[in-house]
């Protein structure tokens, strides 16, 4: 038995889907425990392209059942949408497949209303109501998915927030919600899911004592996270390793392994520093070669070069064991690339990440130079000695600057794009 973890080591869309897909042919549980449908998680297979935003990305691999944990927050229309549409291309999801934990807090009309509402005030966020949902769920206001299994109990939350809600949307010169069409709509959506929703706890630990493996499937990245990123400019929840446990509820000694996933290059989307930035014709050629445009929103993503200096922050919050590093075909064809080791703050270099954002605004990036690498043919390249030379050189600069090894190397969005270092469900 090993449990795995899977986190974004940057700002989001690092190619999470893509490795969490691929592990988890292995995996009896694959487990979302942060986030909601702000995450957009793509999986290529012999060429057709999925984008998951509430299905753990374990979906495709029929021994594995997929687990919406009680900390992540869940839009159920966007939910059922997901599950009708697989269903559609041929996947039976059934509640053997899905299970959603009854705990999860429900995003309600009104969360999405005032997430776009606000934004006049330029966080960037997804709109789908990703941070008024964790505002209720903290102010004890929330509404959770077993309440929409009981028409009293949600008639009564629902009477019970939506005039203080319709006063906000008041303020903010939107249109006001109606309980009847709100209660009558969830009504229908718990109908509904009420076959997958279960206490997913008690499922998670009922795995760990008959020994299963289970996958735990980050969303959006280290650099959003609520404390620990680039505050305000963050989501709503915690994406660090700390937050598996009380996101899943299980306890810390259930994970064996953390993998990181990151880019070979950088890229944000909304507002928010960022200092390997790149407002050039290089940061365009990066986001065309890589397709960097959102996968939720549609945006898109600002593009710079790779900073190891956010990653190493990364290692070293999360306990980080092994990097897998996602497009690097990307970065094909460029003369040279490059890596921000260090920052110049006011003129002195230092090498440990700042997530105070008015602080990392105004850094420098201090860059490390290294030759290009040509094309990467993916037919021709199985193992990492089939890379060419500077593409390897590459690579093991990453790992001594980061200090942290790379166990997976992705070369091309499809599965089959992979060159895996070493056995990662096994030491
Ligand atoms: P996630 O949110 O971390 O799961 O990442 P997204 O799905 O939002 O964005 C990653 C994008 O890169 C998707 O379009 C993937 O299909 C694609 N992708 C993943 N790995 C690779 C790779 O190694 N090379 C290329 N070219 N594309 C990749
Ligand atoms: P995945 O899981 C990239 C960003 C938004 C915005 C900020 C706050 O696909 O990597 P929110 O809607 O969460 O309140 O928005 O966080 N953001 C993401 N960026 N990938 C994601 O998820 C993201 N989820 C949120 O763009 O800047
Ligand atoms: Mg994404």
């Amino acid at each position: 038995m090993s449990n795995i973890s899977i986190l974004g080591m940057q700002w989001g869309d690092e190619g999470k889907g893509k490795i969490v897909d691929i592990l988890s042919d292995k995996a009896h549980m694959v487990v979302r425990f942060q986030g909601g449908n702000n995450a957009g998680h793509t999986l290529v297979i012999n060429n057709k392209k999925t984008i998951l935003h509430l299905i753990p990305s374990g979906i495709f691999n029929e021994n594995a059942s997929c687990v919406i944990g009680n900390g992540v927050v869940i839009d159920p229309k966007v939910l059922i949408n997901e599950i009708e549409t697989l269903n559609k291309n041929g996947l039976k999801i059934t509640s053997e497949r899905l299970k959603i934990s009854n705990n999860a807090h429900v995003i309600m009309p009104y969360h999405i209303s005032l997430d776009l509402l606000r934004e006049m005030k330029k966080i960037g966020t997804t709109g789908r109501g990703i941070g008024p949902a964790y505002e209720d769920k903290v102010s004890r206001k929330g509404i959770r998915v077993g309440d929409l299994l009981n028409q009293k109990i949600l008639e009564e939350k629902i009477e019970e927030v939506l005039p203080e809600k319709n006063l906000l949307i008041e303020f903010y010169k939107g249109e006001k919600l109606k309980k009847e069409t709100i209660l009558s709509e969830y009504l229908k959506f718990g109908e509904y899911l009420s076959q997958f929703v279960t206490d997913t706890h008690q499922l998670l630990i009922n795995a760990k004592k008959s020994g299963k493996n289970i996958l735990f499937e980050g969303a959006q990245g280290i650099l959003l996270d609520i404390d620990h990123g680039t505050y305000p400019y963050v989501t709503s929840s915690n994406t660090v390793s700390g937050n598996i446990f009380s996101g899943a509820g299980v306890g810390y000694k259930t994970i064996d392994k953390i993998v990181g996933i990151a880019k070979a290059y950088t890229t944000r989307v909304g507002e928010g520093p960022f200092p390997s930035e790149l407002f050039d014709s290089t940061g365009d050629k990066i986001r065309e070669q890589g397709g960097e445009f959102g996968s939720t929103t549609g945006r898109p993503r600002r593009c710079g070069w790779l900073d190891a200096v956010a990653l190493k922050y990364a290692v070293n919050l999360n306990d980080i064991d092994s990097i897998a590093l996602t497009k690097l075909d990307v970065l094909n064809g460029f003369d040279e690339v490059k890596i921000c080791t260090a920052y110049n703050i006011n003129g002195n270099e230092v090498d440990y990440f700042q997530n105070n954002c008015y602080l990392l605004k105004d850094v420098k990036p201090i860059f490390k130079t290294f030759k290009g690498w040509g094309i990467i043919k993916k037919d021709m390249v199985k193992t990492f000695d089939d890379l060419p030379n500077s593409a390897k050189d590459y690579i093991k600069a990453i790992e001594d600057i980061v200090e942290t090894k790379i166990s997976i190397i992705s070369i091309g969005a499809d599965r089959e794009d992979t060159l895996i270092l070493e056995n990662i469900w096994e030491e």
